[in-house]
């Protein structure tokens, strides 16, 4: 599947989130829940790391993506953005590089609290503002409203201490240009995509852990 090999990035961050949580709790055995999880990379790196395919649970609006991670765990075709309707609570919840797309964070994240079990953990990574800016300023287009780290600290209550913005610099050379950016039906001129194809542009990506 396309994404599988375009997504770079989300590849990178994927294994470092799991990474994070493996150094912290074990992740074999547990109930685990992946928030847009698109096409799987949190599962396929769980089940690297010993975790029962049927203890995971992944949600995502795209059946497409759902039909590739169904080979690294369950799926359930869902919007997180309206109630979730499990009857079971999950041990651990990642989310990696989809939380962007909540239309209202906080309530996103204090909703997906309720399905945490007693001592459960939420690790995500989100992308934050001035990631891809070099490709807005070069469209002339306003960026897509990543979270501000601000925004992320006003959350310090329900947010655990351990937080880290990694900036990824990543070439368009070879990637398809971001969603993100196409999505504002952005019409490309062909000097704007022979800047684009030289932009080395910049994600700045938060982990974040919450309980
Ligand atoms: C950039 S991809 C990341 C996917 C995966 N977590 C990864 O790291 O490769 C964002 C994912 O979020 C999903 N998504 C966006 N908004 C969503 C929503 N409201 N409900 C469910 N999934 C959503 C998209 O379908 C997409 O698969």
């Amino acid at each position: 599947m396309p994404y599988q090999t375009n997504a770079v990035l989300q590849k990178i961050i994927a294994q470092k989130l799991v990474n994070l949580a493996g150094r912290q709790i074990n992740l074999c055995n547990q109930n685990i829940l992946d928030v847009g999880s698109g096409t799987g990379f949190i599962a396929q790196n769980l089940v690297q790391t010993g975790a029962k395919p049927s203890s995971i649970f992944q949600i995502d609006r795209n059946p497409e993506a759902l039909n590739y991670a169904k080979q690294f765990g369950n799926v359930v075709n869902t919007d997180f953005n309206k109630p979730l309707s499990f009857e079971q609570k999950f041990d651990v919840i990642f989310s990696s590089m989809a939380l962007q797309w909540a239309e209202n964070l906080y309530k996103t994240l204090t909703h997906l609290q309720n399905f945490l079990s007693e001592g459960g953990n939420i690790f995500f990574a989100i992308p934050l503002q001035g990631s891809l800016q070099e490709i807005y300023d070069i469209l002339e287009i306003t960026s897509f409203p990543f979270p501000k780290m601000e925004d992320m600290m006003e959350y310090a209550h329900i947010i655990h201490t351990q937080t880290y913005v990694e900036n990824s610099y990543i070439a368009l050379k070879n990637i398809h240009i971001s969603n993100l950016v196409l999505q504002q039906n952005t019409y490309i001129t062909k000097n704007k995509l022979i800047l684009l194809k030289k932009v080395i542009t910049t994600w700045n990506v938060g982990f974040f852990k919450l309980k």
